[in-house]
């Protein structure tokens, strides 16, 4: 978990991301999941070499990680934290709340050819590694 500055107000509370200066990457490209239906899932695939960082924008939502071997399940309902998620991790986002805003920064332009999104075949890959 990435804890971001955090500048508080009475007025209302500030976080900020600069020059990549809190991240463990550079970020060349950023993109929001929004308006997700009660009951959905997002994003059931890994990335071959796309590292990532998540973090709950508004609202709350789990992001469910597999390493191949082990699963850990991370709640993210604070906007003042990020959950980085390194390559080759299965990972979905479920248990999404009303009105919830997942951000998520990545290291990399959008790429097709970077997703797994066949459970076996990542687990072979990890395996592998
Ligand atoms: P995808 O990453 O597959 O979402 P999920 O894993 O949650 O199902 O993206 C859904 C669609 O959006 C897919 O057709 C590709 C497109 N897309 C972009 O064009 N640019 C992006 O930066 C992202 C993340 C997705």
């Amino acid at each position: 978990m990435i804890d971001f500055p955090k500048i508080l107000d009475v007025r209302g509370n500030l976080s900020f991301i600069q020059n990549n200066d809190q991240l463990p990457f550079e970020v060349q490209r950023v993109y929001w999941i929004y308006d997700v239906p009660g009951g959905e899932q997002r994003g059931a695939h890994a990335y071959r070499s796309l590292q990532e960082v998540i973090i709950a924008l508004s609202g709350s939502f789990d992001v469910v990680l597999n390493d191949g071997n082990e699963t850990r399940k991370y709640t993210l309902n604070r906007s003042y934290y990020g959950l980085y998620i390194p390559r080759m991790m299965w990972r979905h986002l479920e248990n999404f709340s009303t009105n919830s805003l997942a951000f998520i920064a990545a290291d990399q332009e959008y790429n097709a050819q970077e997703y797994i999104r066949d459970y076996k075949e990542f687990q072979l890959q990890a395996l592998e590694h």
